[in-house]
């Protein structure tokens, strides 16, 4: 089997597991428990927390833990919007975001706030003029994601986060769910106030992730309870899901120090082949793209029909995103990108991680072109 479904979630490393369990049958205790059992958790606990700021490159106090990427995007803007409702009612987002951003930004429009949601360009890029003409006495929040889930455009964070900087009273939030351990990303100097990131996306476990909210920002939780996580996160800390969550992004990072160049040479091989095949139409820029994702049209055939066809012959990939693929729904993401309604049926998205070769590159590509021309054959 080759699997090129990264961006729907990847393999935990199995050093992950193993301290998932390690953790999780040693040191059960509640970490807020004052017994030995609890202090030893919640050691575990801040050690966790520590190494992920020192990876970030953020203070660990800014760290909170969350169940992933979905909840971290719905704190963020649930949590400003709440936090600041009596300011303001704009919020901004883009055109291209994934769901937990999209879906909260609708939930708030039906409860009063104004939404823009700016648009994008061929490339599916948004433009910071765009985002600042947008800008109103009452906006309080501004939230882009770094690196497209279905087509792996970046977007320009950092000249957002110097433009935003001159509106005191905006908060930047910045969905780096498929950005982390691929495109790096200074939270800091780009002047980002909330952040997201998911573990299982970084060969870490579901179910666990971060919201980074830098020091003096404040948001209003989203849950009641035991005021755990500084009040903003209620809710027993999942003690071994963090440990485990620091160890794969470790182990990330490292990746990413060694094997950048060797997940981009599979990248540019796959574009560069699919590119010369019949009725192939790439979404994915060559310019200022993620070096994980491509994402193409095969044309005549409807995304999910050349999925299941390329399973059989032992290819894993998706057609849009996960949460997308299995509710046939369109990719808003091409359709804001200006690919017609037919093309976008088609996509398909390829997504690879630093344990994929080259030689599964070319036994890829030579699978979509077997199975293009049978399905064409059984088709005409
Ligand atoms: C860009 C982006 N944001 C958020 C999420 C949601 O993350 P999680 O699966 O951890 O809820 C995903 C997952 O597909 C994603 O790709």
């Amino acid at each position: 089997m080759i699997y090129f479904d990264n961006s729907a979630t990847t393999k935990p490393f199995p050093e992950v597991v193993d301290s998932f369990v390690k953790v999780s049958s040693e040191f059960f205790g509640n970490p807020s428990s004052i017994h030995r059992l609890g202090v030893e958790a919640e050691s575990l606990l801040a050690q966790a927390r520590k190494q992920i700021g020192e990876l970030l490159q953020v203070n660990p106090r800014e760290v909170y833990f969350t169940s992933g990427g979905t909840e971290s995007n719905n704190l963020a803007i649930k949590g400003t919007a709440l936090m600041y409702r009596n300011r303001g009612k704009h919020i901004i987002t883009s055109a291209v975001e994934h769901a937990s951003v999209r879906e909260a930004f609708q939930q708030l429009k039906e409860l009063g706030f104004r939404i823009t949601v700016v648009p994008v360009d061929t490339e599916g890029r948004v433009s910071i003029s765009d985002i600042e003409d947008a800008i109103c006495h009452d906006t309080i929040l501004v939230s882009i994601m770094h690196v497209n889930n279905e087509v792996g455009t970046i977007q320009p964070i950092k000249e957002i986060g110097n433009m935003l900087k001159g509106y005191s009273k905006i908060l930047f939030h910045v969905d780096y769910v498929q950005g982390v351990g691929k495109v790096a990303l200074d939270i800091q100097r780009y002047h980002i106030d909330l952040c997201s990131i998911s573990a299982h996306k970084f060969h870490g476990l579901k179910g666990t992730g971060v919201l980074v909210v830098r020091e003096g920002v404040q948001i209003s939780p989203l849950f009641s309870g035991g005021n755990q996580e500084w009040k903003l996160r209620s809710g027993t800390e999942n003690v071994a899901g963090a440990v485990s969550m620091a160890k794969a992004l470790r182990l990330t990072l490292q990746s990413y120090k060694t094997k950048l160049s060797q997940i981009s040479e599979v990248q540019s091989y796959l574009l560069k082949e699919l590119q010369a095949l019949e009725d192939i139409v790439i979404h994915t820029p060559s310019k200022g793209q993620a070096p994980h994702i491509i994402n193409f049209s095969v044309k005549g055939f409807r995304g999910e029909v050349f999925v299941h066809a390329l399973e059989e012959k032992g290819l894993i990939v998706s057609t849009t995103s996960a949460c997308s693929s299995k509710k046939k729904a369109i990719s808003h993401t091409l359709l804001a990108m200006n690919v017609s309604k037919e093309v976008a049926e088609s996509a398909i998205r390829m997504s690879l991680s630093y344990e994929n070769t080259l030689e599964e590159a070319s036994k890829a590509v030579s699978i979509i072109q077997t199975t293009a021309t049978e399905l064409r054959e059984v088709m005409h």
